[in-house]
């Protein structure tokens, strides 16, 4: 937890944005695996995290906005607490670490919002995503809950937003801590890496890099030999001689902080010429990307430069034809890259995803619906303080490529020929996490393996 001037700063901030009415800002609850009592690791709500800091279950914020008071509601503990749970620090004493002096009982909670409703103040809310907080605010504020997505606040969502895109000094430093963390389990995987291994013996070990940083994952590990997926989080393959893996991990600090990295890899410690050279083509991309970043330029700007050195790559290679700036407007270059350059990081791995990515990374003109662009989740204008991750990617996905082939589609920009010869080819990805700074942008984190034959380094180090 930082210091408690933090929380007040970030809640003052709040309130400046918001103006008026009464912000309704539920933690997250214990959430239980089998039955009540035998629970999934905690994972407090990040918005609830960003304004008080507490990493503990069960507890609402509230910051009334018209009358200037802030309130924690929580079940402090009792001696039958203490009984299976050891001394514990009261919670209105943890309320007061985040300069928060009005510690409520939760039994109260329901006669709170009545109190509100009665006097018909403004209550704000923000999206929610689990069924249990759902329930919760329903209950008190009389919402039907199948339609709790009615009376979210358009307004606080925004002002959120806008508060949390801009990273400070402090929240760079945390980010930069995870992205460490996160840097380290992939050189570990590619240290042990080897032919005979099974998938999920490298994870075991790689996420042990996160435990012994006292750190948990951000998000369920990809490690795969088949990176075509984009999501693949199967690990039961044996790797063999040849293999080139995909691992996309991250670690989460114990300030709640995401790192969210991707590295490529020979199992074999040596690419072949063909992964080689996809490879190449594959930094090439993050290379336009990191020399494109700097304020005032849209992401999808540069995610459409990075997609040119795709297509004009992928020409030279045979692959494609026709002129570049053609083929991208029209999407052909997705067959091989269907996704986004990236998306903002902070105390979600997919910052605030939660809230709306729109909101999050779009403002001033619209999503586009083509296929590729569609997912694209970070294209608005980049700002000083943004931090955002760069994740180039090429795929061969079989069924795709057969699917557009069968339909016709794009066959002036793409030749199915030649791409047939790389079917088993697989897939590949490199995602490292940026900072825009005021003229530029900077690589969080200790230098990472890059080049071929950095990476080549690493994994023949055994
Ligand atoms: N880890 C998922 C992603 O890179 O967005
Ligand atoms: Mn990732
Ligand atoms: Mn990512």
């Amino acid at each position: 937890m930082f210091s408690r001037e933090v929380y007040i700063d970030r809640r003052e901030k709040l309130k400046s944005l918001i103006g008026s009415g009464v912000i309704i800002l539920p933690g997250n609850q214990e959430s239980p695996r089998n039955y009540k009592g035998n629970d999934y690791n905690f994972e407090q709500d990040s918005s609830f995290l960003y304004y008080f800091g507490m990493n503990i279950p069960n507890l609402v914020g509230v910051i009334d906005v018209d009358n200037n008071i802030e309130y924690i509601f929580g079940t402090d503990f009792t001696l039958d607490d203490i009984v299976w749970m050891g001394e514990q620090k009261l919670l209105k004493d943890f309320a007061k670490d985040s300069g928060v002096d009005n510690f409520i009982e939760m039994s109260e909670f329901d006669s709170f919002a009545a109190k509100l409703l009665s006097e018909k103040r403004e209550v704000l809310f923000l999206p929610q995503y689990r069924a249990e907080t759902v329930m919760q605010l329903s209950k008190a504020f009389k919402i039907n809950p199948f339609e709790f997505d009615k009376v979210t606040s358009e307004k606080l969502i925004k002002a959120v937003v806008e508060q949390r895109n801009v990273k400070s000094e402090l929240e760079i430093a945390e980010i930069e801590k995870a992205v460490n963390i996160t840097r380290a389990m992939h050189l570990e995987a590619m240290k042990v890496v080897k032919a005979g291994m099974k998938e999920y013996e490298v994870v075991a070990v790689l996420e042990a890099i996160a435990s012994k940083y006292n750190t948990s994952t951000s998000f369920h590990t990809i490690f795969t030999k088949n990176g075509q997926t984009l999501h693949n989080h199967y690990h039961g393959n044996t790797l063999q001689d040849g293999d080139l893996v995909v691992l996309d991990a991250g670690a989460r600090n114990s300030e709640g902080y995401c790192g969210d990295m991707t590295t490529s890899f020979p199992v074999s410690g040596k690419f072949s010429e063909q992964q080689k050279d996809i490879y190449s083509l594959l930094i090439e991309m993050f290379e336009k990307a990191e020399e494109l970043i700097k304020p005032n330029i849209t992401y999808k700007e540069v995610h459409l430069e990075v997609c040119k050195v795709l297509a004009e790559g992928m020409k030279k290679r045979g692959l494609m034809k026709g002129d570049v700036e053609k083929a991208v407007k029209a999407g052909a270059h997705a067959l091989f890259f269907p996704h986004g350059l990236g998306h903002m990081l902070g105390l979600d791995v997919h910052d605030m995803e939660g809230l709306g990515e729109n909101y999050v990374g779009y403002d001033k003109f619209p999503r586009d619906m083509q296929f590729g662009l569609k997912s694209l989740r970070l294209a608005r204008e980049l700002k000083p303080g943004y931090v955002f991750t760069v994740e180039p990617g090429i795929y061969f996905i079989p069924e795709l490529v057969r699917r557009w082939k069968e339909a016709n589609k794009f066959t002036e920009f793409l030749n199915y020929d030649k791409i047939e010869e790389f079917l088993s080819f697989g897939g590949m990805r490199y995602e490292g996490n940026f900072l825009i700074t005021e003229n530029g942008s900077r690589r969080l984190g200790d230098k990472m393996p890059k080049y071929f034959y950095e990476v080549e380094e690493c994994v023949s180090k055994k």
